[in-house]
């Protein structure tokens, strides 16, 4: 990773957020060559999810949102991670990543399978065993009486080896804390397992509770809680909020789908690796309405739109992994969701989900406002609230997947090198045009018309006659150009075309003038 982040600054790809001012963690700035990979990475979903399609509407939403939208999308009340705090050195961590997920899941199963255990079959240890994989009936566990609650307890530390009976007495009354972390249950277990990663200390572990991502600011000049709004955590709300709006003005038959561009700001507690989860991002999403009877189907569909785009943009697909999440993953909304991960040098992470939201989001949204968002049909002649399939995508995971899987450090001709194997299709640079010498006017004159002819084609076209030849490819190959074009003096005197150079070979071939177009557009197709 460093490699990359340095490759990024030294090439103008990617900056830190305010550098001269010692940075602001979680922001990073695109200079001139990542703009050029972002803005082809968001084109060509826009192409695919968008433009290419007779069912799609684009939009642009603000930013700053009414904050009744929020309390009804659930933002303002759950949109949250748990965080801890080590009290022998004040630092803050986010539990997730701190502990060990599967681990904190077995004994949060071991738990459960307990309390499952007393209401069904009686307190002995053979039944916990046995009551592994069964389902959990916990609200039953909470309206027992007292004492069948103390026997309960009684019989924890036998199953639990981490449990204590005070620590379980607390945790009875949050148990539907257990799966985010928080709570007292979170806190036993951080004090039996986890040292603090900072100081090294064990046992001093804060509560820990949730912490709400969303970027708080005041609209006008009065701050009060009126004035109160949040930077969008996504952009899906702005959608969702326009429903009605889209339904109006265009009339759409169902199935449809409303789409956008745009930032999103989570106050995320711990930024990094990166461009991977940063504080300030873009995201590129779709919501797309649908009669629930049919969610199969639309699901399958935007699972193989998604798929194609990741190779479009050069992806390699041994990197790319689907992974369906389990039941008590999903989120509040959420009846289906598989995201597609992605190897990244840190580890196989989440690039790309796709979600079944029902229709939460338009159902609180008609209650929340009342105005009603339902659709009619016209053959069925039944009203209803749609569903709604979401394919989401942050454009700096995919920026980043893309950097990632192309950096490639190799030998050519003796020499270490290093390039970015980028797809023509993303590359910021697509050709560049090198005059073999800069003090010969003959040689720049011909590769500047040369230039002007390719430019004018294929926009993403850089001239440079810096420095010798070695090291101008050097620098192209750094930037991921999958192509140079040189002009030498056979260009001239024997009329013997041009020089192309392929990147990942350092293969180099004649091509005539007049057929340069025709060449590079069969390559870049
Ligand atoms: N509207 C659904 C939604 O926002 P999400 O999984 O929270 O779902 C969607 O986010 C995508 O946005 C993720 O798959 C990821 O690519 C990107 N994303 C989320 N948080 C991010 C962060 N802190 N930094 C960079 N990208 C992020």
């Amino acid at each position: 990773m460093d490699s990359i982040i340095s490759l990024c600054k030294r090439r103008g790809f990617i900056y830190q957020g305010s550098e001269i001012y010692g940075g602001l963690a979680g922001t990073w700035d695109y200079g001139p060559y990542g703009i050029a990979l972002k803005n082809n990475v968001k084109n060509l979903w826009w192409k695919r999810f968008v433009s290419d399609r007779e069912d799609m509407y684009g939009m642009d939403a603000a930013i700053l949102m009414n904050q009744k939208a929020w309390v009804a999308s659930g933002h303002v009340g759950g949109f949250s991670d748990p965080l801890v705090e080590c009290s022998n050195c004040k630092r803050r961590f986010r539990v997730d990543q701190i502990i060990d997920e599967d681990d904190y899941k077995e004994d949060v199963k071991k738990f459960r399978n307990f309390v499952h255990l007393y209401i069904d079959s009686g307190e002995t240890k053979k039944a916990a065993n046995e009551a592994i994989d069964k389902n959990y009936k916990i609200s039953e566990f909470l309206s027992l009486s007292e004492q069948k609650k103390k026997d309960f307890l009684n019989k924890v530390n036998e199953i639990i080896p981490i449990a204590n009976i005070a620590a379980i007495e607390g945790i009875l009354g949050q148990i539907e804390k257990l799966e985010s972390y928080s709570g007292k249950f979170a806190r036993f277990y951080l004090n039996q397992k986890v040292t603090c990663p900072s100081c090294g200390v064990k046992d001093k572990w804060s509560e820990p509770r949730q912490f709400n991502m969303m970027f708080r600011t005041t609209v006008g000049a009065v701050e009060s809680e009126d004035a109160v709004s949040y930077l969008r955590p996504e952009t899906a709300q702005g959608m969702f909020v326009n429903f009605k709006n889209i339904m109006d003005s265009f009339h759409p038959k169902m199935p449809f789908g409303i789409a956008q561009i745009g930032k999103a700001f989570r106050n995320e507690i711990a930024p990094r690796d990166f461009l991977f989860r940063v504080r300030e991002f873009e995201q590129m999403e779709v919501e797309y309405f649908i009669d629930p009877k049919n969610w199969e189907k639309y699901f399958d569909m935007w699972e193989k739109i998604r798929m194609d785009w990741c190779l479009e943009i050069g992806l390699p697909k041994e990197k790319i992994h689907i992974r369906e999440h389990a039941a008590e993953e999903l989120s509040h909304y959420s009846k289906r969701t598989t995201d597609i991960e992605f190897d990244y040098p840190f580890g196989q992470k989440e690039l790309y989900g796709l979600a079944y939201r029902t229709d939460f989001d338009l159902n609180a949204h008609s209650k929340n406002s009342g105005v009603d968002l339902s659709y009619f049909d016209e053959e069925t002649k039944k009203r209803f609230i749609p569903h709604v399939i979401e394919p989401s995508v942050g454009v700096d995971r995919a920026v980043l997947a893309i950097l990632t899987s192309a950096y490639v450090e190799d030998e050519m001709n003796g020499e270490k090198r290093t390039y970015l194997k980028l797809a023509p299709s993303v590359a910021p640079i697509k050709i560049a045009v090198f005059p073999l010498l800069k003090n010969k006017p003959e040689l720049v004159k011909k590769a500047e018309e040369i230039y002007v002819i390719l430019k004018k084609q294929f926009g993403a076209v850089e001239f440079d006659d810096n420095g010798n030849i070695g090291k101008r490819y050097r620098r192209q190959d750094e930037i991921g150009t999958p192509f140079c074009v040189t002009i030498d003096f056979d260009t001239i005197e024997k009329n013997a075309g041009v020089t192309v150079r392929d990147r990942d070979s350092g293969k180099q071939e004649r091509v005539s003038e007049k057929d340069l177009i025709k060449y590079f557009s069969e390559k870049f197709q």
